[in-house]
């Protein structure tokens, strides 16, 4: 989603900006800008498409100046053309903005603005936003921010400059995130900490509400209503590595081969066999309370939604809570029943989706204990949750979410043990599954050495766009994941289903061109979604296998077979989507797909 980064010290702010830019271009976006002070002046500049658009449209010599803003853009109000790209600048052309949000009222704001003489150039709200600025500017840009922040309604994260206060950036936020970078002699003013850890480490994050001043050589921080907030100084837990390619052709790739070590990163000190415990600190506190439970809501959207799914049978299966899983988006809009014991588990990898913070915002407000399961820390559903377990799978920037995936698949394994071990599970059962836990990297990599003999399918298969995906209980969300994968990154229709529901309808489809895939691993589902493999064959569809290492049944049934090590059957779900992971991304290059940076859509969704 849209991205901001500003900069002010002693270096020349342009280069730095679009570095910072093209750290955030994994995030999705349509268009980008830059607005720098330049002798008492603004030289902004800006373009639809890429950076290196933008980049190509710069003279470096007219950008001299070591304070500025820039953007990348994903539009919601108005095209996504050149002068709807941020920056925006007020009628005086003093006052440049980047905006990160949804202003509501917009279309009010702006009215009451034409009718004082003001004459807009964009489509966009943001413009509405600089053009309030500037209307309330007497000589003091924060005075000004703030007095325009008083009559917006929406969502917005900001950064402002005005050229009559060389090296001064203020900035706001309300539900779209900011950190800022603490330097000597230098800040950086950032949506994310990608576009930061080249420069400096250590970082404050505003929460929503809060305003940040930044000069060259000093900050502080506000409210909205002006009143000082001290805000703690934090350390980036990211390097720059985790943000590189590391001579991989595409993040997508990196972070599904990177999955085994990620995986044991999430377990390290939380999943221990010799002593026979899960340990989970940021759940220690809660302990008695979790016993109680008597309903557990997971809540997520895409990926997240569908790691939800697992759980949804993995508190069940081991703890024996009633359980169910409901879409973000839904849940906030619903009015839903929440009585006491009930614990609501947001899952988001940025932990920065609107949905899932309206949603757990929602159940807060309604008493219940809120969870987080979220990778990016010090995000806003981490801090603004009761208690969580964070992923530690490490940044993912790959726009088709794998690694974090398979990291909320283990943390809500982990506390689904955790609280079950409390209730009704043996020791040697927790014992038998920690065991297993420990042994999934390897398991893990083992899968991803079929990739050469998935790429070939993919080539066989790519053309087809038309895809069915099936699988029956732990494996039913696998079958919704990996049909996800591959649509949102090659453009191929796919849908995912439980095995079962396709004669109720989607068997329709079936014809001798179109492929099906059936995760079908060895478990307590096997016979029937054998059946429902003979029902396709039947129709002459293509069958494509997840299977269990060493089942010769299914290879005789399917086309082609990828092969999974035996586990218990509540953590298949971990091994079966890999080698979905990698089909899709087969597909997609083979297709010509922009693999980490597919068209429309963006790493973290901040708006509704
Ligand atoms: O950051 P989140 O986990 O909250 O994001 C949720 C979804 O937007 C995300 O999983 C999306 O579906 C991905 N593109 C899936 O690959």
């Amino acid at each position: 989603m849209c991205g901001i980064v500003g900069y002010t010290g002693f270096r020349q702010a342009h280069p730095i900006l679009i570095e910072g830019l093209k750290r955030l271009e994994y995030r999705g976006y349509d268009s980008a800008g830059v607005a720098i002070q330049v002798n008492g002046h603004l030289e902004v500049v800006k373009r639809a498409g890429r950076i290196s658009v933008l980049e190509s449209n710069l003279r470096p010599d007219t950008l001299l100046g070591t304070c500025g803003i820039s953007h990348t853009r994903w539009a919601t109000h108005g095209a996504p053309n050149d002068v709807n790209a941020h920056p925006h600048l007020d009628a005086t052309g003093r006052i440049a903005l980047v905006h990160n949000g949804i202003i509501e009222n917009y279309q009010a704001l702006r009215t009451y603005l034409e009718h004082r003489g003001v004459e807009f150039k964009s489509d966009t709200d943001t413009e509405v936003l600089v053009q309030l600025v500037g209307h309330f500017y007497r000589d003091d840009l924060e005075a000004a921010v703030r007095a325009a922040l008083r009559d917006v309604r929406g969502t917005y994260g900001i950064a402002v400059i005005c050229s009559d206060e060389p090296g001064k950036i203020v900035a706001a936020r309300k539900g779209s995130p900011l950190i800022i970078g603490i330097g000597d002699g230098e800040f950086v003013v950032a949506s994310d900490a990608a576009a930061i850890i080249q420069h400096m480490t250590q970082v404050i994050y505003l929460s929503d509400g809060e305003m940040a001043t930044v000069w060259d050589d000093g900050f502080r921080t506000t409210t909205l209503d002006a009143l000082p907030v001290n805000k703690e100084v934090t350390e980036l837990e990211l390097s720059l590595e985790d943000i590189e390619l590391g001579g991989h052709e595409h993040f997508m790739l990196k972070e599904i081969l990177e999955q085994p070590e990620s995986l044991a990163d999430g377990m390290r000190g939380r999943v221990n066999v010799a002593d026979g415990r899960i340990h989970l600190g940021g759940l220690a506190s809660l302990a008695r309370e979790l016993v109680q439970t008597k309903r557990v809501i997971l809540t997520g959207c895409g990926t997240a939604w569908h790691a939800g799914l697992v759980g949804e049978y993995l508190f069940e299966d081991l703890a024996r809570i009633p359980t169910e899983v409901e879409y973000a988006s839904e849940f906030r809009y619903r009015n839903p029943v929440l009585e006491p014991g009930t614990v609501v588990i947001a899952i988001s990898q940025s932990g920065e989706t609107a949905d899932t913070l309206a949603a757990l915002r929602e159940a807060r407000d309604k008493g219940s204990l809120v969870l987080g399961v979220v990778n990016v820390v010090g995000s806003t559903i981490a801090r603004e949750t009761d208690a969580g377990v964070y992923l530690h799978v490490g940044p993912e920037i790959g726009v088709a979410s794998t690694k974090a995936y398979l990291g909320q698949v283990l943390v809500l394994t982990m506390i689904a043990l955790y609280m079950g071990r409390r209730k009704h599970l043996s020791q040697p059962d927790l014992l038998r599954y920690l065991s297993a836990l420990e042994a999934l990297p390897g398991q893990i990599r083992k899968i991803t050495q079929q990739s050469d003999d998935i790429r070939k399918v993919a080539d066989k298969f790519k053309d087809s766009e038309n895809w069915l995906y099936l699988g029956r209980g732990y494996n039913y969300p696998t079958a919704l994941e990996g049909a996800l994968k591959l649509k949102e990154i090659s453009y191929i229709h796919a849908e995912g289903m439980p095995a079962a529901e396709m004669k109720h309808g989607p068997i329709a489809l079936i014809t001798k061109d179109m492929p099906v895939v059936f995760i079908a691993p060895r478990n307590s589902h096997y016979d029937k979604v054998i059946s429902n493999i003979e029902e396709v064959r039947a129709r002459r569809g293509r069958v494509i296998a997840v299977a269990t290492e060493g089942d010769t049944e299914i290879a005789k049934l399917a086309e082609h077979v990828f092969y999974v090590p035996d586990v218990p059957e509540p953590l298949q779900p971990m091994l079966t989507v890999v080698p979905l992971q990698l089909l899709a991304y087969h597909a997609a290059v083979l297709r010509g797909c922009d693999v980490d940076k597919p068209r429309n859509l963006a790493k973290s969704v901040t708006v509704e």
